[in-house]
């Protein structure tokens, strides 16, 4: 197995480009069950992710071409995803696929709603909690869909399609309202989801859904208003840029004492995660072309953030912000309230020096001087690149394994560290 090694202390300086969002990209490319014509998808990232989604898609008949860096190209641009479903061959989706990443569990709806009936296996995906899926299918249920647990699968069938009705989310959920999303905009009447995921995957996949044809109203705010429609057709989308890249690279950058332009980004996306930089001391400037976050050395303020639904500071920076606060000077309380196990890199963090105390759903970051290079562990997407940010920063050698986490989510991250100087490389084991 792959390994990433690390050797610490160099300041990242110079420009990364910003990537599409993964988990506005996933959304988007299972919407193209929704039609029989072509969904056509840019600044796709190239991602492990993407490309197990892609043959989940093709497996159900979506026919998928790719347009990756033309001839002449320097930089390297978002794919271009040319994504056709004629006809939906197989209402079916595995264990096999689904269980490897929790997002493909969304076909579900998108198949019933144009099939009227889907038989998808419970999902698995990165283990930060138990992760039920109990939402999604009560949005199903009110709808009129019939749903039946069997064996690890989920049948679902609305034989004479899908009903709108009035779904009020008991919890705020992104998965529950991409599903209430794709069910609704092919449900005959009008359905009103209440306490919607205000995330901006969730916009972007309505925005596109529009573009498609369907009717929504209400994109941003926590009440979506859906007119059903017999049918929706194809479309052009360009995913957002991925605003927990963004905001991992921008902790990356001051954790080295760096000066770094990530180009594309969207500070409207992570307004409380620059607040909440800006809060430590480290410099942001938001420019035309994306944002240059600086820090000149020093020790870091102190934060105390919880972790809550889009406006809130988004849990997928959670681990990030862990790390980066081992350089705060004092004490940081960082309290996760989205997910109940998602601290397993605390204890990889110390290896590499951090003084982090675990109670309950919080973990209490006291500053230290310095980090030290070690041998640590990646246990889930986001915990993975909480350690290489410590890693960047640490004396010596560190070097990370199970990487396969890290392809699921970040984009040539070697690439892009690198050329901002960062000493990192994959090795083979
Ligand atoms: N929940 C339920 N019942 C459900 C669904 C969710 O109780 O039926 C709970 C979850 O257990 C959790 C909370 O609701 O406590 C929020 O979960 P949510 O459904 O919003 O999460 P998700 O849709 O499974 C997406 C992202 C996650 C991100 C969360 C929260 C994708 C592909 N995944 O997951 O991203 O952490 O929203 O913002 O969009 C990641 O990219 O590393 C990642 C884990």
């Amino acid at each position: 197995m792959d390994r990433i090694r690390i050797i610490g202390g160099e300041r990242l300086q110079g420009t990364i480009q910003i990537s599409g969002a993964k988990n506005a990209a996933l959304p988007l490319m299972i919407a193209s069950l929704l039609t029989r014509e072509t969904l056509t998808l840019k600044n796709v990232p190239r991602l492990a992710d993407v490309t197990l989604l892609s043959r989940i898609l093709g497996n159900h008949g979506v026919d998928i071409t790719v347009v990756g860096k033309k001839a002449g190209q320097t930089t390297i641009d978002g794919q271009t995803f040319k994504l056709k479903a004629v006809e939906i061959v197989d209402t079916t989706a595995p264990y096999e696929m689904i269980s490897r990443m929790r997002a493909s569990f969304w076909v579900l709806a998108p198949l019933l709603a144009r099939c009227g009936e889907a038989k998808v296996s419970l999902p698995g995906g990165c283990v930060i909690g138990t992760r039920p899926v109990d939402l999604h299918l009560t949005t199903l249920e009110s709808l009129g869909a019939s749903i039946e647990l069997e064996g690890g699968y989920v049948i679902a069938k609305a034989p004479k399609g899908l009903t709108g009705a009035r779904i009020a989310l008991s919890k705020v959920s992104v998965g529950a309202t991409h599903n209430a999303l794709m069910a609704a905009v092919l449900a005959r009447g009008d359905t009103v989801i209440e306490n919607a995921a205000r995330e901006p995957e969730v916009a972007d996949l309505a925005s596109c859904l529009r573009k498609m044809g369907a009717r929504i109203g209400g994109i941003g705010t926590s009440t979506l208003q859906v007119q059903g429609v017999e049918r929706l057709h194809g479309a052009e989308h360009r995913v957002l840029p991925d605003r927990i890249e963004t905001g991992t690279y921008a902790m990356a950058a001051a954790m080295t004492d760096g000066d770094v332009m990530l180009e594309g980004a969207r500070a409207d996306l992570l307004q409380e995660v620059l607040q909440t930089l800006r809060s430590t001391g480290i410099e942001i400037e938001e420019r035309p072309s994306g944002l240059r976050v600086a820090w000149n050395g020093g020790a870091l303020n102190p934060v105390s953030v919880e972790t809550s639904p889009f406006p809130g500071f988004p849990t997928d920076l959670q681990a990030q912000l862990v790390a980066l606060m081992s350089r705060a000077n004092g004490l940081s309380k960082v309290r996760e309230t989205v997910f109940e196990n998602r601290f397993m890199h605390v204890q990889e963090l110390a290896r590499l020096g951090a003084r982090i105390d675990l109670k309950g759903d919080t973990a209490f970051v006291t500053g230290v001087n310095g980090l030290h290079g070690g041998q640590v562990m990646a246990t889930d997407l986001r915990a993975s690149v909480s350690l290489i940010i410590a890693g960047l920063a640490a004396q010596g050698e560190t070097l990370i394994g199970r990487i396969y986490h890290l392809d699921r989510g970040f984009e040539r991250i070697e690439e892009k560290l690198g050329q901002c100087g960062a000493r990192i490389e994959r090795v083979s084991a």
